[in-house]
């Protein structure tokens, strides 16, 4: 499974970058606001971090202007996966952007119908928001499984599922078991992850006893 880091924070990025589990970063328009900073600048220095696919969000509705969008942040760098939201208009974009070579992550995903839709329209990830869908006492994890289980029955469609809106570990160990091809987490959740408390006494006791031989690895 691949780990990207939902956010536009570029300090958070080059932190959890350095750990060597990133593969890849998605943004939206609500996390670029987050930051304060002019777009295509937090666009290229995420770029400039992260070799794995970079989501960039149109903002257009219309086919013509997000396709222009869309072309401009692709023009970007090689890595950047161009994202539409799941309308007439995106999914149509998202065609002719996957006919001209470039990733298209497909966003707001809430159905199978939908994300069945996007794999037709050649995108390379499809991003079904999973918090969403719980904050609206519908089970997230239910749509998961049914796209994983849709796409593992044709071999044509090549679009990887991407579960977007993860809130905490259990989003994403329950996707992991189903097999979804990527999370995109905040970096909060990516910390969740290393915890456990019996990894934390059980180091405090190993400690403990070293400390009493004496000993130092390196000196011996
Ligand atoms: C995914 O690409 C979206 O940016 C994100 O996962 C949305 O998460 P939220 O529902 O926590 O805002």
């Amino acid at each position: 499974m691949k780990f990207f880091i939902d956010t536009a924070d570029t300090a958070e990025i080059r932190d959890l970058a350095s750990t060597g589990l990133l593969d890849g970063v998605t943004t939206n328009p609500s996390l670029v606001a987050k930051t304060g900073r002019k777009f295509l600048d937090v666009v290229r220095e995420i770029c400039d971090i992260v070799d794995g696919p970079v989501s960039a969000e149109v903002t257009a509705t219309d086919h013509e202007t997000m396709l222009a969008e869309g072309r401009k942040l692709a023009a970007i760098a090689p890595n950047i996966a161009v994202k539409v939201p799941l309308t007439p208009d995106g999914l149509k974009t998202c065609r002719v952007l996957a006919n001209e070579g470039r990733m298209v992550n497909v966003t707001l995903c809430f159905s199978a119908g939908q994300a069945i839709l996007a794999a037709k329209a050649g995108a390379a990830f499809i991003s079904p928001f999973v918090g969403r869908l719980d904050d609206i006492s519908s089970d997230g994890m239910n749509l998961i499984d049914d796209i994983c289980q849709i796409y593992s029955q044709y071999d044509k469609f090549t679009t990887e599922v991407l579960v977007a809106s993860i809130r905490h570990p259990i989003h994403l160990i329950e996707s992991a078991k189903m097999g979804a091809h990527v999370a995109t987490m905040p970096p909060s959740v990516l910390r969740q992850l290393y915890k456990h408390p019996l990894t934390d006494s059980g180091l405090a006791a190993f400690l403990a006893d070293w400390e009493k031989t004496g000993q130092s690895i390196l000196d011996a």
